[in-house]
């Protein structure tokens, strides 16, 4: 018998392709009245048809959200919430908005409704960060837990592929890393294989792009934003090691793109880690449909055959900034099944930098 605790958040979640019509009852339950809409620019018009579910209870709409929530954003947002008299807030958009709503609940404590487009998983989790002079901190806080969230596959039909492809590794990294986990449970770990199959399922449809069947097309977005919502849960649930570190550690201080870094990143993490935590290592590959290959090949060959980035030169890493970034990662003690390095991990950096298949 493995023994475990099992932390369980007070979530509503309402999943169904169309739910967005559900946005203004939703608001109502919670006992709302006056919202306030968050988005980043390129989503003003989501936020807009939000808008107009949510007819006399929107208050109005903030468009400023942006990567990695600089403080400066959360503190606009946040006086622009308190001078509307705003009594909740609807975040509609991928990591980056939800983020901004986190850093709204923090000091106000307002109910988050979460509607996310991507599949990063942030309105799962308990967990904020905010950037300050090129800083990233973060944090765990049941304040920014989203009340309630909204998953409308509808919703996701318009997100480019290359992210699709990117923003899918990045919620398999939560499970695949969540399968080693020092505080993970028989509920976890099923949410980590589901999870991950689910996205193993849907990103080659969604991949191939125009020309589908419109039925296969959005049932692939259903399975994939259903693979989001167990990997965030995952996520909120159990402490991640190496892999979530390292990418914090480059995506804050290099100001690399969050999502394209797990994607490169992740493979790696877990040839590293893979001597210490070899049956998570098999039920990765499992999950994808690989039992002829290790977890950390099965996840390369997904992103590579995606067309993803494999490489960290490729998004703007420079090679000199390597030796710094392993004892940046090295700085900090966290668990993980391998004992950290620093050999192990400048060769994990190394393979990451120049895209070389795990062998
Ligand atoms: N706190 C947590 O638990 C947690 C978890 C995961 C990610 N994050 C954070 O989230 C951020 C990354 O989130 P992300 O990867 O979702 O990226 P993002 O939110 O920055 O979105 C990327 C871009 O895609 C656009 N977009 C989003 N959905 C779209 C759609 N359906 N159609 C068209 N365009 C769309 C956005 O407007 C944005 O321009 C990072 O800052 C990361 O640290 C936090």
């Amino acid at each position: 018998m493995q023994p475990f605790i099992y932390q369980t958040h007070p979530q509503r979640i309402v999943f169904r392709p169309g739910a967005l019509a559900a946005l203004g009852e939703e608001v109502d339950t919670l006992g709302a009245g006056k919202v306030l809409v968050l988005c980043t620019p390129a989503q003003r018009d989501l936020a807009e048809r939000a808008a107009a579910v949510l007819g006399a209870r929107c208050a109005g709409i903030f468009d400023g959200a942006v990567m990695h929530v600089p403080v400066e954003q959360a503190r606009l947002a946040r006086s622009t919430a308190a001078e509307l008299g705003a009594d909740c807030v609807v975040a509609i958009g991928g990591g980056s908005t939800i983020g901004l709503g986190k850093a709204i609940a923090l000091e106000s404590a307002l109910p988050i409704v979460a509607v996310p487009t991507t599949y990063a998983g942030s309105e799962m989790t308990p967990i904020y960060g905010m950037t300050e002079g090129g800083l990233k901190r973060t944090g765990r806080n049941a304040r920014v837990l989203p009340r309630t969230v909204i998953y409308d596959p509808d919703l996701s039909l318009g997100l480019p592929v290359p992210v699709s492809v990117t923003s899918g590794i990045n919620a398999i990294a939560h499970a695949a890393e969540g399968l080693y986990a020092v505080d993970r449970s028989p509920v976890s770990e099923w949410m980590c294989r589901d999870g991950i199959a689910a996205l193993g399922r849907a990103l080659p449809v969604i991949a191939r792009g125009s020309g589908q069947d419109d039925a296969q097309v959005l049932a692939a977005r259903g399975d994939a934003l259903y693979g989001a919502w167990l990997c965030g849960a995952v996520l909120g649930s159990v402490g991640v090691g190496l892999h979530h570190k390292l990418c914090h550690t480059l995506g804050g201080t290099y100001n690399l793109p969050h999502a394209e870094v797990h994607t490169i990143v992740l493979p790696h993490a877990l040839a590293y880690n893979a001597p210490a935590a070899p049956e998570a290592m098999a039920t990765v590959a499992a999950a994808l449909g690989r039992d002829d290959v290790s977890g950390a090949q099965a996840v390369f060959d997904l992103a590579a055959s995606l067309g993803a980035p494999v490489a960290l030169r490729d998004i703007g890493m420079r090679e000199e900034d390597l030796d710094r970034a392993c004892e940046l990662a090295l700085r900090e003690q966290y668990p993980n099944p391998r004992p950290l390095d620093a050999a192990g991990i400048r060769q994990l950096l190394d393979d990451a930098f120049h895209g070389r298949r795990p062998g």
